[in-house]
């Protein structure tokens, strides 16, 4: 039977269960491909850790540069994350002709542009299924399944770690610093946990599916995100009240001359296609105009998941080694690069209802006051509470708005600055789909 050398750089959580996916389902794998997928070398500063896998002794290696000299490996997994390491093992592996995988969501979506390039320039496939929604075939499906479509929207709980967060604190009432612990220790979170929680990790994967649309990087900056770390056991309470729970979203809508693409913590009604995705699922629903609506759903991250995701393109590209093929499917799916110049819309022009979550003084007049000013920047209150007296120093006063622009709102909460009756920050969540 043919064989496919692979060399895997990073043998942390995700390339340990890629190795023990290989060797576990090694029967089927090889019966599926029609070779055999071989890992020659796995490149990790740590060598010596057991990771309940049982290698000869000639495989592990603590330089990686002994992958990428090997002209008898074929693929290179990158599997270590980050920037500057992982994009120069990339490149130096597509130079010496080696297709590559690779589960780096953050390289692709802040610097896909050079490794999309350098994947063309030397005629190499570039798969990374793993990069988004950790076991869901979700790339494969923009790439291929729905690639007859123009997608206009797409919805989606990208990250695993804040999913799991929030639900906990919801379901369990845990605090959120022992969420974020629970979540590290069961390796869905990244090392810190910052990216997961602040909503940048969410926000690459969302630049990732919206530049597969389009053909052409999205500018990663562009797209506005904001994160969980401000919600408290409260705000998820005060939801529920008004027949709503709290997500981080990733969302992306085609508006014709623009895009909406923003990642930020949303209020969903509880009956809403993802109030029930809880725990380290993901889910995405995307639109097609000729498909109709879509939906995904499974592990969003962990080893098993995510590492069969990294199988999968292993495989896909071992199909293309046999068949002679260097290049079935570019990076983002375009034989000829897409044309569209993205223009990704500015937060301040979102028109949607609001909550607040205002700690005011327990004082007359205070609800006059907030009322007034947004009033005076035409936002319309739908509904209030206010929790009576059993709070010390300042009580919470929670509103939900009719529609109102971003732009009036930050006005509002600007000019609101100066109440004195007003003792924190206001917490302030956007509200998607309507009951
Ligand atoms: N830390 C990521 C998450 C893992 O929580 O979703 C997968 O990218």
């Amino acid at each position: 039977m043919d064989q496919v050398n692979v060399g895997v750089i990073g043998f942390g959580t995700v390339g340990s269960g890629t190795v023990e996916i290989l060797l576990k389902n090694r029967d089927i794998i090889s019966d599926r491909v029609g070779s055999e997928i071989i890992v020659k070398k796995i490149a990790d500063l740590d060598i010596v850790r057991d990771r309940g896998i049982a290698l000869a002794s000639d495989v592990l290696t603590t330089d990686p540069s002994e992958i990428i000299r090997d002209p008898s490996i074929d693929i290179v997994v990158e599997l270590i994350g980050g920037l500057t390491a992982a994009k120069d093992f990339i490149l130096k592996a597509m130079q010496a002709g080696k297709h590559v995988v690779t589960a780096n969501k953050a390289l692709l979506a802040e610097c896909g542009e050079e490794i999309y390039s350098a994947a063309g320039k030397y005629g190499v496939s570039l798969a990374y299924e793993a990069s988004v929604g950790g076991g869901i075939p979700v790339i494969r499906a923009l790439r291929e399944g729905l690639s007859a479509n123009r997608i206009h929207t797409i919805m989606g709980i990208l990250n695993g770690t804040s999913n799991y967060i929030l639900t906990e604190m919801s379901k369990n009432a845990l605090p959120y610093k022992k969420a974020v612990e629970e979540a590290i220790r069961f390796g869905y979170a990244e090392d810190p946990p910052t990216l997961d929680v602040n909503g940048t990790d969410a926000a690459h994967k969302l630049a990732i599916l919206v530049s597969i649309l389009f053909g052409v990087p999205v500018p990663f900056r562009s797209i506005y995100r904001e994160g969980i770390e401000c919600l408290t056991p409260d705000d998820i309470r005060f939801a529920s009240e008004f027949g709503y729970c709290i997500k981080l979203l990733a969302i992306f809508r085609n508006l014709g001359d623009a895009i909406e693409a923003r990642v930020h913590p949303a209020m969903v009604p509880l009956d809403h296609i993802m109030a029930n995705v809880n725990g380290v699922y993901n889910a995405i629903y995307l639109e097609g105009d000729f498909v109709g609506p879509n939906l995904y759903y499974g592990y969003g991250a962990g080893k098993k998941p995510t590492g069969s995701s990294v199988v999968a393109d292993l495989m896909h590209l071992s199909r293309q080694i046999r068949c002679g093929v260097s290049t079935l499917i570019p990076p983002l799916g375009y034989s000829r690069p897409g044309l569209m110049n993205i223009a990704v819309q500015p937060i301040e022009e979102l028109q949607t209802s609001y909550y607040f979550r205002f700690s005011a003084k327990d004082t007359p007049g205070v609800l006059s006051k907030i009322s007034g000013i947004l009033g005076e920047n035409g936002i319309s209150i739908y509904s209030v509470i206010q929790k009576g007296r059993d709070m010390v120093g300042s009580v919470p006063v929670v509103m939900l708005t009719h529609e109102a622009k971003e732009s009036s709102v930050i006005k509002a909460l600007a000019h609101m600055k100066h109440l004195e009756v007003l003792t924190d920050k206001t917490i302030t969540i956007r509200v998607e789909g309507s009951k």
